[in-house]
């Protein structure tokens, strides 16, 4: 069942190569985009003025990396929400209003109160899903399969980078009815998005430097993820994947607001870890750890293939390779979940069913 390895979370995370290539498959026809599933025209895309992405969890974090590609490529404002809030508040919901629920299992019981409650309002929903048939699947008015096919380990991997890469499909859809971008734009994206499975598959080839990282923060009480941009919300999902798995308590912030209270934790080897890859806002955030490392932060650096530079701000350094920022989620999130795995397991934590949790939560 395990297909030869010790746990199903890491078989899960060995798939995702696989995950990203079936989830784009039959996407670009003659150089088109095709999400037919979705059932609505390019005129009436272009009619939404605002995106509201809800959903728990992991869920919400592959929505925090989608606002920063609808607003990035699609310019349309975009906000992401945990349904536990979206539905006990009272947000603006037009016709003209689109909200995406994200939900692995389909039936969390949250996402789908806020989906039930947003289509009585007017919205359109678009659910984005693993699970064929899920109610999330039948509520919504269209709906993106992630096929990650059957995820067993509780904490989510694969499924994860197969929210992401469906999100991706779908903001390159509003940037195009929006006019913002050009079909041979979306063209060239579209191959540079299909192309991450092979980085991961190289990522995946080789963990010395994850599994070193990784017994040099085992015995750590608390550690801080940091990022910015596209960084932060990969922080995010690195922190929760830590703390769910291996207990070991972990925040994660973006790397500006450090200075703003959480520096105040970091004393001689409180592990920080950076997600430093090439992007606009790289030299802010090697500033931000250069502040922490001087206050003896054992500083864990994923960084971009070729940064010889980052070395000289880390105790340890990940490389992985190099992909535009929009896409570094697929690819910096996959040393993430393979460094919470390796503490994980040098914790004696059961990786797969982790205590308190369940696969899904269908109860309030
Ligand atoms: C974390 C995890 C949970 C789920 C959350 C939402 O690894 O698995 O945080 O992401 O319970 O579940 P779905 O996506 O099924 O709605």
């Amino acid at each position: 069942e395990k297909g030869g390895y010790p746990d199903f979370m890491l078989k899960e995370i060995h798939e995702q190569p696989r995950v990203i290539r079936d989830t784009l498959a039959g996407r670009l026809v003659d150089g088109h985009l095709a999400i037919d599933e979705l059932d609505l025209s390019p005129e009436e895309l272009n009619l939404i003025d605002r995106v509201y992405v809800i959903a728990c969890g992991t869920s919400y974090h592959a929505g925090l990396i989608a606002k920063n590609l609808i607003e990035g490529w699609a310019r349309i404002p975009c906000e992401v929400e945990v349904a536990s809030e979206f539905r006990y508040r009272n947000p603006i919901i037009t016709p003209s209003t689109l909200v995406v629920a994200v939900s692995q299992s389909g039936e969390t019981a949250d996402t789908l109160a806020a989906v039930r409650d947003a289509r009585v309002k007017g919205a359109k929903v678009f659910g984005i899903t693993n699970v064929v048939g899920s109610p999330l699947a039948r509520e919504s008015d269209g709906v993106i399969y992630t096929k990650a096919n059957k995820e067993i380990a509780v904490a989510s991997t694969k499924s994860f980078l197969g929210q992401v890469v469906s999100l991706t499909l779908l903001a390159l859809l509003l940037a195009q009815a929006k006019g913002k971008l050009k079909t041979n734009q979306v063209r060239l994206l579209f191959h540079e998005l299909a192309d991450t499975a092979e980085q991961v598959e190289h990522i995946l080839a080789d963990t010395t430097a994850i599994d070193e990282a990784a017994r040099a923060c085992k015995d750590a009480k608390s550690a801080l993820f940091v990022g910015r941009g596209m960084g932060a919300a990969i922080s995010y999902e690195g922190a929760l994947k830590l703390k769910e798995i291996s207990y070991l308590h972990a925040e994660a912030y973006p790397a500006g607001e450090m200075k703003h209270g959480p520096i105040a934790l970091i004393d001689e080897g409180f592990p920080v870890i950076a997600v430093a890859t090439k992007s606009p806002v790289y030299d802010k955030l090697v500033s931000n750890i250069q502040e922490a490392k001087a206050r003896g932060a054992m500083v864990v650096a994923v960084a971009t293939e070729g940064d010889e530079d980052i070395r000289a701000h880390a105790d340890h350094v990940i490389y992985i390779p190099k992909v535009r920022d929009a896409f570094s989620a697929i690819t910096a999130s996959v040393p993430l979940q393979l460094f919470a795995r390796a503490i994980a397991v040098e914790r004696n934590c059961d990786v797969d069913q982790p205590r308190n949790l369940a696969k899904s939560v269908t109860v309030e």
